[in-house]
């Protein structure tokens, strides 16, 4: 029987949602991070649970081909990265195989249908946003960090690799420079967002400031606590992708429905191939952001609705030729995917930052009598274990 700290020998098959690979010992899985599939690794056992263990490279016996060295001195310790020492093919291959294993698992899907993940046209400095905690310690001494073991400690950081060049910046001017958390003194702990603005790039440090950024052409006004999305450098490959699955549909006079739309990203960017386009959004300053998106993108025929998803969804009367749904991370209830097979859409874009609840409710929704069409994976992530897909499905 496996006992803490015994060294074994693991054959890495694959890497599990999350980024660790897995072997086994004696028929228990073992998760070993920072491995590679193909590799032999002789581990310590760290812990041991009743149905998997958890366990630490000592050394690696046949280091894969694919293996690099990490570029970030924090690799390991911060968290965010888990896909840093592999090659960028290795990594996009990995997360394809875990959308497969994601939709056969749980939504009993066998051989799902998963296209290649799209890459991101940056691997490193594509976030334009982060969260950080400042610190000050007893002796003075500033930390400027990404907190981590459980919101328990904070490490502190110079830069990130994946945070864009002036976010970097930013975060070194705020090291430099004594720095004044609006107006008040002596603030020894404090959580703070830097994000950056696509056209002036403005930096907002207060919760009220308010953010512009244009996407093909399009302008969105939001604000820190609006959802926006991080990557910029993705917006494009997911557009062209939308588009061509939109113009190969018969539209005229068409409806679209967008289903938890934040600021309206995706209704607005599709709106020139629909009469009306109608946006569903619980939170009250996305909403009103939303309406002006709409008034200075110059929209004609469209509607919002400030409301919970379930709340309205049975009112949606209208014949919507696309519905685009982008809930949570939690996803959507059941009674929001039985009025999707009610609503009868031409096509349902589903998409989703969480393929577990994602592969959940595409289950229910196929039981509804949906056909998946298609899973798309999207690196808007490079590097994190995160991983955005792009669901089409027709009745
Ligand atoms: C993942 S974000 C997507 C936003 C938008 N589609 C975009 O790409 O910018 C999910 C959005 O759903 C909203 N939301 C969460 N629960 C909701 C609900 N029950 N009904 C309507 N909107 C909801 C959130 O406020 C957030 O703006």
């Amino acid at each position: 029987m496996l006992k803490i700290d015994d060294l074994v020998t693991i054959e890495i098959d694959n890497i599990a949602f999350g980024g660790s690979g897995v072997g086994r010992f004696d028929g228990l899985a073992v998760f070993v991070p920072l491995s590679i599939p193909g590799e032999t690794i002789e581990a310590r056992v760290i812990e041991i649970k009743k149905n998997y263990a958890l366990a630490k490279i000592e050394s690696i016996k046949n280091p894969s081909q694919k293996r690099q060295s990490p570029p970030c001195q924090y690799f390991g310790k911060c968290q965010g990265c888990v896909y840093q020492h592999m090659d960028y093919k290795e990594e996009l291959k990995i997360k394809t195989s875990q959308v497969k294993d994601i939709f056969e698992r749980l939504a009993h899907i066998s051989d799902p249908p998963v296209l290649p993940a799209t890459p991101c046209p940056h691997e490193y400095g594509y976030r334009n946003k982060v969260r950080l905690r400042y610190k000050q310690l007893k002796d003075n001494k500033k930390l400027f960090g990404y907190i981590i073991e459980n919101r328990k400690r904070t490490l502190d950081i110079e830069s990130c690799l994946i945070a864009s060049p002036l976010i970097n910046k930013i975060l070194s001017d705020l090291r430099n420079n004594d720095f004044d958390f609006f107006g008040k003194q002596n603030i020894r702990s404090h959580n703070l967002t830097l994000i950056e603005d696509g056209i002036n790039s403005y930096t907002a440090l207060e919760k009220k400031a308010e953010l512009k950024a244009t996407v093909n052409n399009k302008i969105f006004n939001y604000s820190i606590n609006s959802f926006f999305q991080v990557n910029r450098s993705i917006f494009n490959s997911l557009i062209e992708y939308l588009l061509s699955i939109i113009t190969k549909l018969d539209l005229q006079d068409a409806y679209l429905c967008d289903l938890y739309c934040g600021v309206g990203f995706f209704g607005i960017l599709l709106s020139e191939h629909f009469k009306h386009v109608h946006f569903v959004e619980q939170n009250r300053v996305s909403c009103r952001f939303l309406e002006k998106n709409i008034k200075e993108n110059n929209i004609e025929n469209a509607k919002v609705i400030n409301a919970d998803t379930e709340a309205i969804i049975e009112s949606l009367t209208n014949k919507y030729d696309v519905i685009i749904i982008d809930p949570p991370r939690s996803g959507c209830d059941d009674k929001v995917c039985a009025s999707l097979a009610e609503m009868k859409p031409k096509k349902l874009i589903y998409i989703s930052c969480n393929p577990a609840t994602m592969a959940r409710d595409i289950e229910k929704l196929t039981n509804l009598g949906f056909t998946l069409e298609s899973l798309k994976p999207f690196d808007f992530f490079p590097k994190t274990k995160h991983i955005e897909v792009v669901a089409i499905l027709r009745l």
